[in-house]
């Protein structure tokens, strides 16, 4: 078909420009291949005067819904915007006198937008030769099509002449690039860069190259490192020695020399190859070296008619013994010490191991979000969340709270399904969550706790956010009663929603296999453990607590979700993110997983932290002494542990991708290391995930913004996004929450005052019907 298009193409280039067909002047050249979001001209004009110029397919059948077009008698018919699906055979049409004529057929075929920088890769980072010698470099570059252009460029930006071999492997197009030195020269000396460019951009990879005028062996110390390098070490410690070679040609053997015969277990020699280099690293290690061990130590290398040695001065120290007690001191003052410093040992030891215990219980809880005092450029302060009040009008009591099913556990807290008996109003049933502490809460937690009830009366209500509904402080342990999101997180809700949206989306296998793992894997996780918020709703909560429920709105469980849902997802987490942020406070871990999504369909921001097993949960990186979500995180907190409002930008831009992808992993395949640290701080950019329109991407691209000024504003999002919006479902779908949360919390007088003095007698824990269930645990 391809095949055939191109030599359509030829043939008609061969001819006259264009020519009379019917009532048409048509330009020859009928087929016409443009990429995916570009404008297509159909030269195509009426020679006569007719009506009802327009464009048609040639068999008849509809136009695609979506396209657009316009018509102009002198340039012919453009199609805006083309996409994938237009592709196909297309004529203008005329109406004459009634009659239609139609032109000749153009044959339409549109190319998908590529959106990365094709691949590069080259098989080392450095190379050495000597004047005179040969030298061969390979490159390979890939793209999805042949419109990329690969070469390789010296240090002064010329164009160096190469072999290049072309090949399409699965669809993709593999050029690899040889350059080859017969000669090497000085001027040869230099980076060495492949360079490769398609519309998306450029992606190069170096290769430094030293010439050198003869062979030669260069020892350099690593560890330690100095010009006279000495180590001092305890008798018993590790010595361990390391000097990195560099030689061309390679040495022929390095050994060390040692004080100390060879052959023994704690000694050990070795030599490895530095990755992607020619240079060399010779190891020397000895453990539990002894004090008669001190002196020199010397690596030397010989190539073909050089050698070279380094020396390094070891001294070994012999560890003292106690001196004897003198003998005036009597028995008993002798017993009394030696009793004394034994107690002491010991009770070091026992304080050490409490330690050690509870090092071992990392990571502590603390609530993520913060709340900035005062800001003095990159300088915050925080408010000290203890020193906020608490009233105790938030104060419910706990005899009228049902505790149901687990939603959420962690290390330290969970997160359980309740019912509220009076809570709104007297009477009345209100389902809500409740968070709570584990019995293996330690006094941090219990604190870090009541800080986030703090935290929460600071904030005030908000429609797009997890709202306080009460809480129990006394006669028990610390209970925080929130909102109840039947729809559990917005992640898992996503994934559960992927497949039905695929229905009406996907083209391709590729995309629905991905959906398709997703929810195995999902699956496959469920039956494992019990920590995603999604678990409440394999049991549908039965029809007794529910009043009221119904009347919210006709938005409850979509059987498949669309364009729209994500779009007010994502708006709906703006306006609760700009909320937090007009009351100055950061949130430091935005992810779809910490959103959850109400009856109604609205997003709601959480902190689920303390609910979840941060130690099992991949998304959760160690980076020095803390677990943190990397793959959310802006490179401002990653590399200078520096938070802000901005920051929270960048993770809600990863949310953005995270909801437009229906829920995949973000830099999907990527696993957190070096690379991935040095991807973010070069400033790489995730690709448009599959349901993004292109102005949402567009925002998520200004999210990321290495630079955080630079990144949009949450009010600036809340506004971008609604103009995307069908002004009336969801301006008023909004309205509509904020009055309804006016009027719960305004029945509520925002806060609960159901506390009267009977109830707070009587709030002990056998009094708690906590029974209800044991699916969880007391403390
Ligand atoms: C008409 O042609 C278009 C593309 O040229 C194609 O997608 C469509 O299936 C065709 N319709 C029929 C009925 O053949
Ligand atoms: C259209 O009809 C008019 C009169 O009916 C006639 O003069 C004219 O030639 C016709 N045009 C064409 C293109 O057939
Ligand atoms: C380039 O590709 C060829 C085969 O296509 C392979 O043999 C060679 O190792 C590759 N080189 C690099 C640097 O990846
Ligand atoms: C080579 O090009 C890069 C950018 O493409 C430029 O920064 C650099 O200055 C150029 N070097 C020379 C020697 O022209
Ligand atoms: C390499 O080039 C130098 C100077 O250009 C020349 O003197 C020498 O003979 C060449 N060697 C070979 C092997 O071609
Ligand atoms: C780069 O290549 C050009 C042409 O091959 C050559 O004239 C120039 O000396 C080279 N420069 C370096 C630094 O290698
Ligand atoms: C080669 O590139 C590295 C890093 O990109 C740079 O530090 C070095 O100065 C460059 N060397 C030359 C000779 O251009
Ligand atoms: C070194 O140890 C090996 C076995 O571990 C032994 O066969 C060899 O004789 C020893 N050599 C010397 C010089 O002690
Ligand atoms: C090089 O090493 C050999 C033995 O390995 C030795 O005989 C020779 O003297 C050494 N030469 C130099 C310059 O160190």
């Amino acid at each position: 078909m391809n095949r055939e298009m191109l030599y359509a193409a030829l043939i008609v280039l061969l001819l006259p420009i264009s020519s009379q067909d019917g009532v048409f002047r048509v330009h020859q050249n009928r087929v016409i291949i443009q990429e995916e979001d570009s404008d297509v001209l159909l030269k195509c004009f009426p020679t006569i005067s007719a009506t009802h110029f327009t464009l048609r397919l040639a068999n008849d059948s509809a136009l695609p819904p979506d396209l657009h077009f316009m018509t102009d008698v002198t340039q012919g018919i453009v199609i805006r915007a083309a996409r994938l699906s237009y592709r196909g055979e297309y004529v203008c049409s005329v109406r004459v006198n009634g009659t239609r004529r139609d032109s000749s057929v153009f044959y339409v075929s549109i190319k998908k937008k590529v959106r990365f920088p094709p691949a590069v890769c080259v098989e080392v980072d450095e190379c050495v030769r000597v004047t005179g010698e040969k030298l061969q470099l390979t490159c390979n570059t890939s793209n999805p099509d042949h419109t990329f252009i690969t070469e390789w460029q010296n240090s002064s930006n010329q164009t160096l002449q190469d072999k290049k071999t072309i090949k399409t492997i699965d669809g993709m197009v593999h050029v690899m690039s040889v350059i080859n030195f017969l000669n090497v020269t000085k001027s040869n000396a230099g980076n060495l860069t492949c360079i490769t460019k398609n519309k998306a951009g450029k992606n190069t990879a170096t290769v430094f190259l030293r010439v050198t005028e003869k062979p030669y062996v260069s020892l350099t110390p690593l560890k330690p490192r100095g010009l006279k390098p000495t180590v001092e070490l305890m008798e018993g410690a590790t010595l361990e020695l390391m000097v990195e070679i560099d030689a061309h040609p390679p040495i022929q053997d390095g050994r060390w020399s040692t004080p100390r015969t060879k052959n023994t277990s704690t000694y050990m020699e070795t030599l490895s190859n530095i990755h992607r280099s020619y240079r060399q690293v010779a190891t020397l290690s000895i453990k539990r070296i002894r004090a008669d061990e001190s002196g020199w130590y010397s690596f030397n290398a010989w190539g073909a008619n050089i050698n070279a040695t380094t020396r390094f001065k070891v001294s070994v120290h012999h560890v003292s013994h106690p001196p004897p007690p003198p003998h005036a001191w009597t028995s008993q003052i002798f017993i009394t010490i030696i009793t004394a410093t034994s107690f002491t040992v010991m009770l070091l030891f026992i304080l050490l191991g409490v330690c050690v215990y509870r090092c071992k219980q990392t990571p502590k809880y603390e609530i993520r979000w913060k709340i900035i005092e005062v800001s003095n450029g990159n300088n915050y302060t925080y408010i000290d969340p203890t020193q906020l009040p608490y009233n105790t009008k938030w104060e419910f009591p706990r005899d009228r709270l049902m505790l149901g099913k687990v939603l959420g556990s962690g290390a330290f807290g969970k997160v359980v399904e309740a019912t509220a008996l009076g809570l709104e109003k007297d009477d009345h049933i209100t389902q809500v969550a409740v968070k709570m502490l584990k019995a293996s809460a330690h006094l941090e937690e219990k604190e870090a706790l009541m800080c986030e009830l703090k935290i929460l009366i600071h904030l005030g209500c908000h429609a797009n956010i997890v709202n306080l509904l009460g809480a129990c402080t006394h006669g028990g342990p610390v209970l925080l009663i929130t909102e109840f999101c039947s729809h559990g997180d917005l992640l898992n809700f996503l994934r559960r929603k992927a497949p039905s949206f695929s229905n009406s989306v996907f083209h391709t296998h590729k995309l629905s296999n991905i959906y398709r793992n997703l929810m195995e894997q999902q699956n496959h996780e469920n039956c494992h453990e019990i920590n995603s918020y999604m678990d409440m709703q394999q049991g549908r909560r039965s029809g007794e607590g529910t009043h009221g429920r119904d009347s919210e709105g006709g938005q409850r469980d979509p059987s498949a979700l669309n364009i729209q849902h994500l779009l007010r997802f994502s708006a709906h987490v703006a306006q609760g993110m700009n909320f937090l942020a007009s009351k100055n406070c950061i949130h430091r871990d935005v992810a779809a997983r910490n959103v959850l999504v109400s009856d109604s369909l609205v997003a709601k921001i959480c902190d689920f932290g303390l609910a979840r097993d941060i130690m099992n949960d991949s998304n959760y990186v160690v980076r020095g002494n803390a677990r943190l979500p990397v793959k959310w995180m802006s490179p401002e907190s990653i590399f200078e542990c520096l938070y802000t409002v901005q920051s929270d930008v960048w993770s809600y831009g990863i949310l953005l991708w995270e909801i437009f992808s229906l829920g995949r992993n973000p830099y999907p395949d990527v696993v957190v290391d070096a690379r991935f640290y040095k991807m973010i701080r070069c400033g790489y950019q995730m690709s448009q995930p599959d349901f993004a329109p292109n102005e949402m991407y567009k925002i998520m691209k200004m999210c990321w913004s290495l630079e955080p000024t630079l990144r949009p504003t949450f009010s600036n999002i809340v506004q971008m996004i609604s103009a995307l919006l069908p002004e009336t479902s969801t301006q008023q779908q909004y309205k509509n929450i904020q009055q309804e949360l006016t009027r719960k919390f305004e029945s509520m007088e925002c806060v609960t005052d159901k506390t009267n003095e009977d109830h707070r007698d009587k709030t002990s824990e056998e009094q708690c019907p906590l029974t209800h269930s044991n699916n969880y645990q007391l403390y």
